[in-house]
């Protein structure tokens, strides 16, 4: 899953359009959608044909949620929430994507160091409840490969998509060992800030195939 953190439209569309080949899944979040609007996403669609799923860690109280979820998945197969505010504010925005027949992905744990100082605290009780409302996936870190095995074996047979490997320092073969292939990792700057995004999507999706 490429995480298309660029800000402008000509950027990113050159990127995705480079890309698509190797690549199954494309993320989406504020940066790109604060630099163009939502329509960027119809365009990413069409010039790729791969689904787009946004990534706007929603974390609101469940009538706010519902608003942005309309919004969203009226032109995204997919949104990220946050698990934090409990299953009242999930369940809102499932309530909106099972109309929309669109995919609900829970944060649990996050992959940056900051996230050991509460979010860890809580993460398996989250991915537990993102289980029991049956969403669709959870995203759970590539920095700590055990952490994933935990939120894995939690939430059963949800998706994973788990950011991390590349500019954060994941190790793509210990998450690989983790994941399985229903499950995404998610690379950006790795491939979107080297000097040929091509090739390094086309890298990564060889090390994902033969491994
Ligand atoms: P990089 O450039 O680090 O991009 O490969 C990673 C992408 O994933 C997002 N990110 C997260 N999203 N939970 C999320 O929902 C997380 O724990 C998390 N960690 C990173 C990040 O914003 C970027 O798009």
């Amino acid at each position: 899953m490429l995480a298309l953190d660029v800000l402008d439209e000509k950027n990113a569309l050159k990127i995705a359009e480079e890309t698509c080949e190797y690549i199954d899944s494309i993320k989406i979040g504020y940066p790109l959608v604060l630099g163009t609007d939502l329509k960027i996403i119809e365009k990413i669609k069409n010039l790729t044909g791969k689904e787009v799923i946004c990534d706007f860690k929603v974390a609101d109280i469940p009538s706010t949620n519902e608003k942005i979820a309309e919004l969203t998945l009226n032109y995204a197969d997919g949104i990220i929430c946050q698990g934090f505010v409990g299953k009242d504010s999930v369940s809102a925005i499932l309530n909106i994507a099972r109309k929309k027949n669109k995919k609900v992905i829970v944060v649990t744990e996050m992959s940056h160091p900051g996230a050991t100082e509460y979010l860890k605290n809580v993460a398996n009780d989250m991915a537990d409840m993102a289980k029991n409302l049956k969403v669709d996936g959870i995203v759970a870190p590539s920095t700590r490969v055990e952490r994933l095995k935990e939120l894995k074996k939690i939430v059963g047979d949800l998706f994973i998509i788990s950011p991390g490997v590349g500019a954060q320092g994941g190790d793509l073969k210990e998450v690989l060992n983790v994941l399985d292939e229903n499950d995404y990792v998610i690379i950006g700057r790795a491939i979107y800030e080297s000097e040929n995004p091509k090739e390094s999507a086309k890298n990564y999706k060889m090390q994902i195939s033969t491994f």
